[in-house]
């Protein structure tokens, strides 16, 4: 048994578009969309190019459009497409390198400005040991770091298409995996960044980033609630211009 896969081929600067470019391969339970892709890289054409690393939808770098989805290539079956065709182009929204494979330099741009990662104003001496969390305050910001940088929430955002200086879902969620975190120390760091118009206010709430979000992190419950702060802090210092809250 077999099933079709109709794969996006394009050269830029050789093409003039891309092209689909249809290959038959074992419609294997168990094989996923990348499975099929190794398989015509391995038999059929080996000119085929696309990312992957993990196989198991951790690294993130396997992400590509499944009949018009952004999906995880390896966690996506063939089986769930049967009787096919399938089709596999690139990611929406970024530029393509060659065939499958995206140029994310935009968002390895972005990541920084929303310093991702712990900030404390002062370090404690190593001696005095980790810096505890008791479970209740791990629940408010572990799901945001479940994120693993896939492209997909930017592939989906309608947003993002449309507007490309917006920082988008993956940031702001990681922002505020930090933001919210108690160990963390960097809030107002992160709070220009978040609040200006190409942050948390250029979103309108579309929510199809959470919606494809294959680790289950909700960006745009994320940026809704840094909303929430954002116009908190703002009516705070109306009211007392020195006050502010961290998250
Ligand atoms: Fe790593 Fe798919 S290959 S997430």
């Amino acid at each position: 048994l077999e099933i079709t896969l109709e794969v996006a081929r394009y050269r830029p600067g050789v093409d003039t578009e891309p092209t689909l470019q249809s290959y038959q391969v074992p419609l294997r339970e168990h094989w996923a969309i990348l499975d099929g892709l190794t398989y015509v890289k391995d038999h059929l054409d080996g000119t085929l190019s696309f990312r992957w690393s993990c196989r198991m939808g951790i690294c993130g770098s396997c992400g590509m459009t499944v009949n018009g989805e952004p999906q995880l290539s390896c966690a996506t079956f063939l089986t769930d497409y049967a009787p096919g065709p399938i089709r596999v182009e690139p990611l929406r929204n970024f530029p393509v390198v060659r065939d499958l494979v995206v140029d994310i330099d935009d968002f390895m741009t972005k990541l920084p400005k929303v310093t991702p990662w712990l900030v404390r104003e002062v370090q404690s001496p190593v001696e005095d040991g980790e810096y505890l969390q008791t479970p209740e305050e791990l629940d408010e910001y572990q799901q945001y770091s479940m994120c693993i940088n896939c492209m997909l929430c930017y592939s989906a955002c309608p947003v993002y298409s449309l507007e490309p200086d917006f920082l988008g879902p993956a940031a702001i969620a990681l922002a505020q995996r930090y933001n919210l975190d108690s160990r963390d120390e960097g809030a107002d760091e992160r709070r220009d960044v978040l609040s200006s118009p190409e942050g948390i206010w250029a979103c309108t709430f579309v929510g199809e980033c959470s919606a494809v979000c294959p680790k289950g992190v909700d960006p745009a419950g994320a940026i809704q609630r840094y909303k929430l702060t954002a116009a908190t802090e703002s009516i705070k210092e109306l009211l007392m211009p020195r006050s502010r809250s961290r998250r």
